[in-house]
């Protein structure tokens, strides 16, 4: 099983309202979280990436957590404090040049001692794109065909050094990226830093077939994660690529008590504050794209119909079909008497694991052997003390039934991960 943090930033997942919860900005958040993944053996560290803040009704969204640093430089502040923890950023490959990534992430990588992964997200929409030079340049339609030439030729770069420590000139011509010279940064440590890819659509997981080493999903429960997996690796033949070529890994969460009852009712308090009232009114205007803030929480859903073309609510994921989800809730509510804040809890529910420790480490350990996952990014609900109960109490569990590490065996993210070192084609 391969088991990576993520640290807690930009989501309804994190409870900020908790006394033991921190900054999200200051160093020592990132050190915590990062030395008890490492002291938990764990893969990788990850950070997500916001390039806007999120809006709505065209002011900036005060429900969010505002701000973050930018995941590189912490990263690289991170490796002088860890020593075999992978380090993955999540850099866009959409408002970003290949050259430059390519650098900073062999950098990464040469000061990390081969620890470097690229998450590589996208996106076309024009709200993101008015914070760069060209905007919204890009149609929906392209935005894996530029993310496939973004990672293959930074692949060019970092292969443009020969293993023996000498630079050829360099040249791609194609249809998204004119890059011509010669390459900064030696060979580094993992000849290629790790790519994992984070996108659901076909065009994602062609992409994460045919260029990823790991897929950062978000299909969290056994039958829609043995869908995938079963999806995503009958897709790694015509790459030439074998299962263990990819790795899934499913974002989840955990609560973790001394009983499985016990861990039922923290689960339950933490949705109530993950959901507060705003927070379920924000969630139905996301899918409903529409001012509801007149409408009240504890009471029953509004009548009119989503307006899904509308910008109210800026920089989220769209609803894939609103018109969909509403009537589900509007269903769901009427059935079981629900209001509106206790069907958003009822619906939106992310604790995917929760119980005893014991409890916690079969329901892992099954997803794993039920082919569902390679092993799970882990999403606290608390900065940064959020992974100490799993490292202390659920790792020893898995370590004992033989699912997990008890040692690090390489010094490499790619020896963690069971991958080959990429072939030099020079
Ligand atoms: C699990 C997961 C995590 C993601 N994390 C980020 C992120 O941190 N930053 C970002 O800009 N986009 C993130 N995305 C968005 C994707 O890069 C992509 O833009 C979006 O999913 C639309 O692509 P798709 O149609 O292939 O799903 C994430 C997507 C998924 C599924």
């Amino acid at each position: 099983m391969h088991l990576a943090a993520h640290f807690p930033g930009v989501n309804s997942t994190t409870v900020w309202s908790d006394p033991r919860s921190g900054s999200q900005i200051d160093f020592t958040s990132f050190e915590h979280l990062a030395r008890t993944a490492e002291r938990g053996k764990f893969d990788f560290f990850f950070l997500a990436e916001g390039l806007r803040l999120r809006e709505y009704d065209g002011r900036v969204h005060d429900l969010d957590v505002v701000g973050r640093p930018e995941s590189l430089t912490v990263l690289n502040a991170l490796a002088a404090v860890t020593d075999r923890l992978g380090l993955a950023a999540t850099v866009n490959a959409t408002f970003n040049e290949p050259y430059e990534l390519a650098r900073r992430f062999a950098t990464l990588d040469h000061l990390s001692g081969g620890r470097a992964a690229w998450n590589v997200v996208t996106s076309s929409d024009a709200f993101t794109g008015e914070n760069f030079r060209r905007g919204g340049f890009l149609d929906r339609a392209d935005r894996y065909t530029r993310a496939a030439e973004f990672v293959s030729t930074a692949r060019e770069l970092w292969d443009s050094w020969a293993p023996d420590g000498v630079p050829r000139p360099f040249a791609h011509h194609g249809r998204h990226f004119d890059v011509c010279g010669e390459f900064t940064v030696p060979r580094s440590p993992q000849g290629h830093p790790v790519v994992i890819q984070a996108g659901d659509s076909d065009e994602g997981r062609e992409f994460a077939a045919g260029a990823a080493d790991v897929v950062f999903t978000r299909h969290g429960t056994l039958e829609a994660g043995r869908a995938f997996w079963a999806d995503v690796k009958g897709r790694l033949a015509k790459y030439g690529r074998d299962s263990d070529d990819l790795k899934i890994m499913p974002g989840v969460t955990v609560v973790v008590a001394d009983t499985d009852a016990e861990a039922q009712q923290d689960a339950a308090e933490i949705r109530r504050l993950q959901v507060s009232p705003q927070n379920a009114i924000l969630a139905l205007e996301q899918v409903w794209g529409r001012d509801l803030s007149s409408y009240d929480p504890d009471g029953p859903f509004p009548s009119v119909d989503p307006e899904p073309e509308s910008g109210f609510v800026q920089g989220r994921v769209r609803v894939a079909d609103p018109f969909a989800v509403a009537a589900k809730w509007r269903a769901l509510s009427e059935e079981k008497g629900l209001s509106i804040r206790e069907t958003v809890i009822e619906t939106t529910t992310r604790q995917s694991f929760v119980g005893s420790p014991q409890t916690v480490a079969a329901g892992l350990t099954a997803f794993v052997d039920g082919k569902a996952a390679d092993g799970f990014i882990l999403v606290p609900h608390l900065t940064p003390g959020g992974l100490d109960a799993f490292v202390d109490r659920v790792v020893p569990l898995l370590q004992e039934r033989g699912a997990f590490r008890s040692e690090y065996t390489g010094s490499t993210l790619r020896e963690h991960l069971g991958l080959a070192e990429p072939v030099w084609k020079g």
